[in-house]
């Protein structure tokens, strides 16, 4: 039979893109989500879901009853890294303790495979221009600590519970589906490529720079944009590798080329053919000058390969989605719900 996946956070941005894929694969999925920021309108008609929190076991257990999951994708967690340093409580309860939940769940099923999102966030700031997965671990916010902390919790749960694991540490996710129908849509919106598309669209009156001061080629951050399929494509390898490969498993997933802020904004000028306006702001708390994968292991274990490893594709596709008047207003809708 086709594998049976459990999708934690399949509503969100990444999870949502995971659910397509794995159902372009045939596999058989089931959603999980609380909607906090996940959207309804991101998930395919007729899928299966499971309104419920992580931080709740009743509901958890009810979702594994019977199910015979092969696998659980845990995209739920929160993700800003301002907000972690204001509310640590909230991130270690949802990210740690939610976690904890999760694999609990997943024993008492015996269910003994996991795809968890980490971040590059778990390096803090790094001290090489290329971040390979030994490079040391020195998170500088709580939402990093969260992730950290959960990878060396999946490392004693191979060794005490022979639970498989394997942890990507995104780099800065970005794009859409080209197929359409999906995108990315905080709340509030936080992320680079999407705030500079929202300025395109005249939506928000100018994209803020946030520092204009560090060591770089610009003195903008430099990032390592990462396209959403390809971070999805990553973890349906990840399924199989897991099949001949026990023990916890980290992966850095990057394309290897760092673009600092005002390149993503000329990229998206020449993509969107439309004049951005910017300010320049203050640097923001937390940020690291620079991120760069190296994502050898990846390639080299998992024979991942992106496909749209480009910053002007990346852009590209997310542009089709913000403009699409079908698409742009349910996410602004549901934007607006809360
Ligand atoms: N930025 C702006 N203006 C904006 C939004 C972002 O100048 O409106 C800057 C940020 O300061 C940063 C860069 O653009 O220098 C990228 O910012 P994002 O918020 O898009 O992404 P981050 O690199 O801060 O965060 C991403 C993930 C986090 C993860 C982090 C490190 O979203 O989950 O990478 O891995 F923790």
């Amino acid at each position: 039979r086709q594998p049976r996946i459990l999708v934690c956070g399949g509503a969100g941005y990444i999870g949502s893109h995971m659910v397509r894929m794995l159902l372009r694969h045939g596999h058989e999925v089931v959603v999980f989500d609380n909607f906090s920021q996940g959207h309804r309108a991101a998930l395919p008609s007729g899928i299966q879901v499971i309104e419920g929190d992580l931080l709740d076991p009743a509901t958890l257990a009810r979702a594994f009853a019977g199910r015979g999951f092969d696998a659980v994708y845990h995209f739920a967690a929160l993700i800003s890294v301002g907000e972690s340093v204001t509310a640590p409580d909230l991130y270690y309860r949802n990210n740690v303790v939610g976690a904890l939940n999760l694999l609990d769940a997943m024993r008492a099923a015996d269910c003994d495979r996991l795809v968890f999102s980490s971040t590059a966030a778990v390096y803090g700031n790094p001290v090489s221009d290329l971040i390979a997965e030994t490079h040391p671990q020195n998170p500088i916010n709580p939402y990093g600590r969260s992730k950290l902390m959960m990878e060396q919790v999946l490392e004693d749960h191979a060794r005490a519970h022979g639970i498989r694991s394997v942890s990507f540490r995104y780099f800065n996710a970005a794009g859409a589906d080209p197929s359409g129908g999906l995108g990315e849509a905080h709340d509030p919106e936080t992320h680079l490529v999407p705030n500079v598309l929202l300025a395109a669209l005249g939506e928000r009156p100018a994209l803020d720079i946030f520092g204009t001061d560090y060591d770089t080629r610009d003195g903008t951050c430099i990032r390592d944009y990462v396209h959403v399929n390809d971070i999805a494509r990553a973890h349906l390898a990840a399924l199989d590798w897991m099949a001949g490969n026990d023990g916890a498993h980290v992966f850095n997933l990057g394309n290897g080329t760092g673009f600092t802020i005002r390149e993503v904004l000329e990229a998206a000028e020449a993509v969107t053919g439309r004049k951005i306006p910017v300010r320049t702001a203050p640097r923001r708390a937390g940020d690291a000058g620079i991120l760069v994968a190296d994502s050898r292991k990846a390639r080299d274990l998992l024979g991942w390969q992106p496909r749209i490893p480009d910053i002007a594709g990346i852009i590209e596709s997310a542009w089709a989605w913000h403009r699409a008047p079908q698409y742009g207003p349910f996410a602004r809708a549901e934007a607006r719900r809360a």
